[in-house]
């Protein structure tokens, strides 16, 4: 397919400015607590990466950071939200559950969300993508290692729309928007490697037009990506998932977050899409 096919839809994103970043626990393969850690360069490149969504038209809003929570910059992972309904965030690890409790105030003061606190283990868009116009709703799930699978039949309750339970087999990708992204309304992009080989063939019966990622994509978090359904906001290190974008008729935007990186996180964590 060629570009001009591919149609951008503006979005409203929420993000937290990395202001309070650092790598002062490790709850994943990536976090190295001895590593140094430039919050001044994690705020620059975070910048950078909110002025590249605002100049592709779309909103963007912003969480006050809060000291204490160095994770806080990943803001995907404090809900999920589809119609106008949130289905709320409830971490795995107690040095990350206190942002559960930002991001519900966030929704509440706006007033215009249903906010549905939740019971089970979740880590909001984190582990939940939403694919509007595949199979006229479809939420795809991941566990293994964060989302407890209870979550998945608690968010389909909440937000009316069937769960896929993905599982993740591969602790370098332990969320699923490490291994997977939304491309656009009915299309995504995966590192099969990171499934189990019956997730792997869901993945395949349901989205036969996928585009395939490899491993050294996956590794640069070129999966962690955000997109309008024509723009795709990546990080730069993954040059070879660009070109296989490209190639599908999509537009990547490469964006430097070599610093947030060292969370363990890239684009897609640094963003909350908000679905009024
Ligand atoms: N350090 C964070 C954690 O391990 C990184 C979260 C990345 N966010 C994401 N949506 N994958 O929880």
């Amino acid at each position: 397919m060629n570009p001009q096919e591919r149609k951008a839809r503006s979005r409203i994103y929420l993000m937290c400015p990395p202001e309070h970043f650092a790598v002062e626990y490790a709850i994943n393969p990536w976090m190295d607590t001895s590593a140094p850690v430039d919050t001044e360069l994690a705020l620059k490149q975070w910048q950078l990466l909110r002025e590249t969504l605002v100049r592709l038209g779309h909103a963007v809003h912003v969480l006050p950071p809060e000291p204490g929570l160095p994770d806080m910059v990943y803001a995907a992972n404090g809900a999920f939200s589809v119609d106008g309904v949130v289905y709320g965030a409830r971490f795995r690890y107690p040095q990350r559950a206190a942002e559960a409790t930002a991001h519900r105030a966030f929704y509440e003061a706006a007033r215009s969300w249903r906010f549905v606190e939740p019971a089970e283990i979740n880590e909001g868009e984190g582990d939940f993508a939403y694919l509007p116009a595949a199979y006229g709703g479809l939420i795809l799930a991941g566990y293994g290692f964060r989302t407890a699978p209870a979550a998945h039949a608690e968010a389909q309750e909440a937000l009316g729309r069937p769960a896929i339970s993905l599982r993740l087999v591969d602790p370098r990708f332990y969320h699923l928007d490490v291994a997977l992204a939304a491309l656009d309304d009915g299309n995504i992009v995966y590192y099969p490697g990171a499934f189990s080989d019956a997730s792997q063939a869901i993945l395949r019966q349901l989205f036969p037009s996928a585009v395939i990622a490899d491993e050294e994509d996956a590794l640069a978090f070129g999966l962690n990506l955000v997109s309008d359904g024509r723009n795709v906001v990546l990080n730069s290190a993954a040059s070879g998932l660009a070109a296989k974008l490209r190639a599908a008729g999509y537009a990547p935007v490469p964006v430097e977050l070599s610093e947030l990186k060292k969370g363990g996180g890239s684009v897609k964590c640094c963003i909350a899409e908000l679905r009024p």
